[in-house]
């Protein structure tokens, strides 16, 4: 496989960092799994709105921090930003639903895979009031750099849809700037502190994903045991009320002198 293909956005990047390296190793090893979530039409067509849902939920986001923001120029920049989520929501939105038009019949399945192929997670519902401006930037910094990479993995597992393929292109072209405006305006704002910054992010964002992977992995875990439950504890009690049901004499049965008294009474 070629890499410049994976990696469209290598170009605009300068220093690769062990996240990088990362990133492309679990590109590599998870392509073939990523082509195959992406293969059926309806799956891609619900991926595309959930992933506009999330693009402009980003973009809101993003206006209250500019609202937030003392700094000036972070402020123009944060609502340019807002405005390019706002787009990629829109660019999603018009592309699922004309996949969905597209469809013979109606899914059948909800399966979106979304913790395998999620889209841009924006500010991970982060409290913006709470984040001085270096916080939010490294915390943007690596989202859009997670999303640069997600997208270039999409859009070359799109080869089959060159439409989609073609949203997945443009998004990718805004991603890789949000992801470098971000870091420089980082390394303005906190000069001493940028790194020390980015480190807690990294940890934040590794936090909300085990969170986020504990939650899946407990979802499978008791639907097994549940399964386990069914085949080993109900197949007993179905025997014995079989067993009950078959020594039960079948049809009426006359009823014995003493309790078959007069109906003017309760008992
Ligand atoms: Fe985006
Ligand atoms: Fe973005």
């Amino acid at each position: 496989m070629n890499d410049s293909h994976l990696t469209g956005y290598s170009v605009i990047r300068r220093n690769r960092t062990a996240d990088d390296f990362f990133m492309e190793m679990m590109r590599k090893l998870l392509w073939p799994v990523h082509r195959w979530i992406w293969l059926d039409p309806a799956r891609r067509a619900r991926k595309l709105l959930r992933f506009a849902e999330t693009e402009a939920d980003g973009g809101r986001d993003l206006v209250r921090a500019a609202e937030l923001t003392p700094d000036p120029v972070l402020r123009r920049l944060f609502l340019v930003h807002a405005r390019d989520e706002l787009r990629h929501a829109e660019l999603f939105r018009r592309r699922g639903a004309s996949l969905l038009r597209a469809l013979s019949k109606p899914s059948q399945s909800g399966f979106r895979a979304d913790w395998l192929a999620p889209g841009e997670r924006g500010l991970d519902d982060l409290r913006i009031e709470e984040l001085e401006d270096g916080a939010l930037l490294a915390f943007l910094h690596l989202s859009e750099k997670s999303a640069a990479n997600h997208f270039a993995l999409y859009r070359y597992v799109m080869q089959r849809d060159p439409s989609t393929g073609a949203v997945f292109e443009e998004v990718l072209r805004d991603e890789a700037y949000h992801m470098n405006y971000t870091l420089s305006q980082l390394v303005r704002v906190s000069p001493q502190r940028h790194r020390l910054l980015l480190w807690r992010a990294r940890l934040s964002r590794l936090w909300k994903g085990y969170l986020r992977l504990a939650i899946g992995l407990a979802g499978v875990i008791s639907g097994v045991i549940l399964m386990i439950l069914f085949f080993t504890l109900l197949p007993p009690f179905a025997y014995f009320a079989k067993r009950a049901a078959r020594q039960e004499p079948a049809g009426w049965l006359p009823v014995s002198p003493e309790r078959s008294v007069s109906l003017d009474r309760q008992y």
